[in-house]
């Protein structure tokens, strides 16, 4: 799940959720698979667990256990931790009432089920209340690579383990209550290009070397292996004004990863006013997706192969 007002590629967040959640409630309307579910008016529904088939347990199985092998050496610890805290199902789509008894006694967290993309500020209302909206239906088997919009494996697999760790928990929830503000001020673009590149594409430094956290690419296979191996991207230190400026892809994998050194480092980035800083940096240049900028700490600079000359968001 994201605020971002773009449509996402792959498993990934997306925004035009106008468009995107009117077509995925009809269809799911006329499938029949929300009959007798009540869709409430903060966009959530009971978890519509009988309505999961055989094939859908299935993806789930596949998917995790090709990116838990996969993410071996490559995910912060934190995440695996967060996955064998929950005792997050393997074998089947997970039942969020099951996950919620631990999410809720570790963090105070909870999973709610959504239909699918939900209104920017519906989404910032439900992290403000340490409320994670995650779509309920799992992806088609011929999508198991690639989908345009988040499911169940996107949003629970690579979004939930983290909201098991105190300081991501309180970040989360402060980025709920900075995204009412955004909106209020206009800036809703600005940050959500902070979540584009921490909460689903951040990798951080540890001392064992980089390390994925970002759900978007935990919850990718390829990019699991891309945006740690590939020579291609930028691989650039944290900075929170830097980041707010650069614009990114959403039909290709990045172009540039952003490296935090902790999480204490993104929270308290991120915690003073950001009232007086969305005009301020309104007013300068925005970045490419791939550009190195003056002032960076560039940790590795991409040799840009492969990197088509399509438009960034
Ligand atoms: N501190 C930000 C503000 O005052 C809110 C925020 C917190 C934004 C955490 C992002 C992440 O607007
Ligand atoms: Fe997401």
């Amino acid at each position: 799940m994201t605020p971002s007002a773009t449509t996402p590629r792959a498993d990934q967040p997306a925004g035009n959720f106008a468009g995107t959640l009117t077509a995925k409630l009809k269809e799911q309307f006329e499938e029949g698979l929300l009959s007798g579910q009540e869709l409430r008016s903060d966009f959530t529904i009971a978890q519509p667990v009988h309505r999961y088939t055989d094939t859908d347990h299935a993806t789930w199985r596949k998917l995790y256990d090709r990116q838990a092998a996969m993410l071996e050496g490559r995910v912060c610890d934190e995440f695996l931790q967060g996955l064998a805290t929950l005792g997050m199902a393997r074998d089947r789509v997970p039942d969020f009432d099951q996950l919620n008894e631990m999410l809720m006694r570790a963090t105070g967290w909870q999973v709610v089920a959504v239909p699918g993309l939900v209104p920017d500020e519906v989404f910032f209302e439900h992290l403000a209340n340490r409320r994670f909206p995650a779509s309920w239906w799992m992806r088609k088997p011929e999508q198991i690579d690639y989908l345009q919009e988040p499911d169940c494996f996107h949003d629970v697999f690579g979004h939930v383990p983290l909201l098991i760790n105190p300081v991501f928990a309180d970040y989360m929830e402060a980025y709920g209550k900075g995204g009412l503000k955004a909106a209020r001020l206009g800036a809703l673009d600005m940050l959500a290009r902070l979540y584009w590149y921490t909460v689903e594409f951040g990798l951080i430094r540890t001392p064992q070397g980089l390390r994925i956290f970002g759900a978007g690419i935990v919850s990718s296979q390829g990019e699991s292996i891309y945006s740690l191996d590939s020579a291609s991207p930028n691989r650039i230190g944290f900075d929170l004004r830097r980041i707010m400026r650069t614009r990114y892809r959403i039909d290709t994998f990045q172009k540039t990863y952003f490296v935090i050194d902790s999480f204490e480092q993104l929270f308290d980035a991120t915690r003073p006013d950001f009232t007086d800083l969305y005009p301020t940096l309104r007013a300068l240049p925005t970045l490419g997706a791939g550009d190195i900028a003056e002032g960076d700490r560039v940790i590795h600079a991409g040799t840009r192969e492969g990197w088509g000359d399509s438009d960034d968001i």
